[in-house]
């Protein structure tokens, strides 16, 4: 077809109309005015990896990461205690879990303490008051069902924890949420480890 002098004036129009579109339509701002940003990052720079953004009640984020540090230490001594007792035993390849879970314990706390520091809070080691403020028991066991069955109780108890944290952090503290969902993952696989170690063991 033809282009009529209508045709053409029409195809102008929607031209410019595009124009205007593009010139007038900027990206929707998803983050905060960069100038205001960097200004508040040098204003609190003593503050380090917190800064005016971060959502989160950190004292309560802290208190509750000392509590994890609690629980993750407390875990650590119960299953090196599992894992000598264990090898003395004879039971080698379930002391081989215990301490894999042991090591495996004192990289979470590791990892907790790092982020404890990130948030300007202070890591709590000291031992006076480690059992209280651990939301897991330090349980000997008597036999290796029993250890192992303690070890179980423990995780579950982590694993519960764990959630909770990551339910209140919501997404105010993506950093503390993702390293919490990475233990909590560890947790789950520990406690299905340590659920087939029980499937057809005697009492
Ligand atoms: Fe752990
Ligand atoms: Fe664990």
């Amino acid at each position: 077809m033809k282009p009529t002098k209508l045709n053409e004036t029409k195809l102008q129009e929607t031209k410019l109309k595009e124009t205007k579109t593009k010139e007038t339509t900027k990206p929707p701002a998803v983050l905060s005015d960069i100038k205001a940003r960097r200004a508040l990052a040098r204003k609190h720079i003593e503050e380090g990896a917190v800064t005016a953004g971060y959502a989160a009640e950190r004292e309560t984020v802290i208190q509750l990461l000392n509590e994890a540090l609690a629980t993750e230490l407390v875990c650590v001594l119960r299953y090196k205690r599992h894992y000598f007792m264990a090898t003395g035993i004879h039971a080698t390849s379930v002391a081989a879990e215990f301490l894999e879970h042991a090591n495996q314990e004192m990289q979470h706390a590791d990892s907790l303490a790092k982020r404890i520091v990130e948030l300007r809070g202070e890591p709590n080691f000291n031992p006076a008051g480690l059992a209280e403020r651990s939301h897991a028991e330090y349980i000997e066991g008597s036999s290796l069902k029993d250890m192992i069955k303690e070890n179980l109780i423990a995780e579950r108890v982590a694993i519960e924890s764990y959630r909770e944290m990551i339910a209140y952090l919501l997404d105010k503290d993506p950093t503390t949420q993702r390293l919490l969902k990475e233990i909590l993952a560890k947790e789950e696989e520990h406690a299905d480890e340590l659920s087939s170690l029980l499937v057809g063991m005697k009492d």
